[in-house]
């Protein structure tokens, strides 16, 4: 029997009705709340409200689960690449063998920018952080692409996410390049994503990158880990851009601005400088963690607490098995690993964190594993932008195909009362 919900204002009663989800999860559904009662509800941070109804992705921050169309992120452990996984949050399941090589080899034929593209990145200062570039350039495609601003049917859409998914590999690694002052290497037909991405990071002109099957499969599963994590901050940011029928590249764009915050895909950034402050005798993890836990300080346990997962994080613990092995493997003593293992080991006996359920989150190890493959620092938030893309784009067109209302919350004003205008020369010091 579907349930009601009813909210008593000044003795007078409103039924709501109360939608589930496929995991039980309720919402009461008070799109009607202010026409019927002339109020609003106010969840400064969106922590109580759902914006959507999605068929993309299932969290259960409690439990610890992590699902991409209904398929526990567990179980892409031991198998399927960053491409497969794609094609399931973009469309829906997984494909079949004819599916997957037609969208891998478009893949690999729209892996080049337009040449014009490729001088924007010479008027980039040397030092531009690449997250910048990468939110200039993936909006720079609506002018390179206008056939593919209006996305009105399905095989169009298909062409659009291609192209975006490819071409954002080439612009993340011309954007190293450029800090590095290197040479731009053209993507290889030859290669798959990921090795194609790493040849354009580490060949140069008389020297081929070397693929190593240890690095492809550790990157594979970090781009999977991070493609989609349902209404978090930077794919809100595309649906609310996305709900102005704004086009793909766009919505993407603002999506990668909203991730490069030292909050959201800025933290694994955060979480190696913290290591390194350690690691250079600063701080012992003690007072570290000490540090973290005095709200004065203005310093927090960064790789740590999650506004969904209050248990484990899911993505974190099979971080935390890579990196294990990983590392030996590539015969790399990291003594920031083992900087993070001890954090991890006081933080979680400490009550402070014991209370407040702050767990390990998918940036404790992802940095690590990033920087053990030789990934630099100021490229990592843009790894996460390559990861979650497919998440940013199933959400976007999910939308369209909903024909959704433009996303407009309302507020509860607090400022001056009316007030008069007094002209420039009246005015107080
Ligand atoms: N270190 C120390 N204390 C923390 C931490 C932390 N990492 N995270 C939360 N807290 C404390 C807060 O001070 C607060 O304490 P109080 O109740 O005494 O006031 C309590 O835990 C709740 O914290 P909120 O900020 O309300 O939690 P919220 O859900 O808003 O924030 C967030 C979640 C932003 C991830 C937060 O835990 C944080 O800043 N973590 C560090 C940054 C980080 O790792 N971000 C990556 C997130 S994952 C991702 O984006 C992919």
């Amino acid at each position: 029997m579907s349930q009601i919900a009813t909210l008593i204002l000044d003795g007078e009663s409103h039924d709501f009705p109360v939608i589930v989800g496929t995991e039980n999860e309720p919402a009461i559904d008070i799109s009607s709340l202010r026409a019927r009662t002339g109020h609003i509800t106010l969840d400064q941070g969106y922590g109580n409200t759902g914006s959507c109804e999605s068929a993309i992705t299932y969290i259960d921050g409690e439990k610890g689960i992590l699902r991409y169309r209904g398929i526990p992120i567990e179980q892409f452990a031991n198998g399927p690449n960053f491409i497969e996984v794609a094609w399931l949050l973009i469309f829906g399941r997984l494909p079949n063998v004819e599916e997957y090589a037609e969208f891998a080899n478009e893949l690999t034929h729209e892996a080049n920018i337009d040449e014009g593209m490729r001088h924007h990145f010479d008027s980039f200062p040397r030092k531009a952080p690449p997250m910048a570039i990468l939110a200039s350039m993936v909006s720079a495609l609506s002018c390179f692409h206008p056939e593919l601003l209006e996305l009105d049917d399905p095989s169009r859409f298909r062409s659009a996410a291609a192209r975006l998914m490819s071409k954002i590999r080439t612009i993340a690694a011309f954007a190293y390049r450029h800090s590095q002052g290197l040479p731009y290497m053209y993507p290889d037909p030859r290669e798959k994503y990921v090795n194609n991405f790493l040849h354009m990071m580490f060949s140069m002109p008389y020297d081929h990158y070397v693929d190593d099957d240890l690095v492809r499969d550790a990157l594979n599963m970090i781009l999977i880990l991070h493609a989609d994590h349902e209404q978090n901050c930077s794919t809100s940011t595309v649906r609310m851009v996305g709900s102005s029928h704004a086009n793909l590249f766009a919505s993407c764009s603002a999506g990668i601005s909203a991730l490069w915050g030292p909050l959201h895909g800025g933290a694994n950034v955060a979480v190696l400088e913290m290591l390194q402050r350690i690691h250079d005798g600063q701080l012992t993890p003690q007072e570290y963690v000490k540090l973290s836990k005095d709200k004065e300080s203005g310093v927090r346990l960064m790789g740590f607490g999650h506004r969904v997962y209050k248990n484990f994080d899911p993505r974190a613990r099979l971080l935390a098995d890579i990196a294990g092995e990983l590392l030996p493997r590539l015969d790399k003593n990291d003594p920031l690993l083992n900087i993070a293992r001890e954090l991890e080991e006081i933080a979680l006996q400490d009550p402070y964190f014991v209370e407040r359920k702050l767990y390990p989150n998918v940036d404790f190890y992802s940095g690590i594993i990033l920087r053990a493959i030789g990934i630099p620092v100021n490229m990592f938030t843009v790894i996460f932008a390559m990861g979650r893309l497919p998440g940013w784009i199933a959400h976007w067109w999910e939308q369209q195909q909903e024909n959704a209302r433009i996303s407009r919350p309302r507020q509860v004003y607090q400022g001056n009362g009316l007030t008069d205008y007094t002209p420039l020369h009246g005015r107080k010091r």
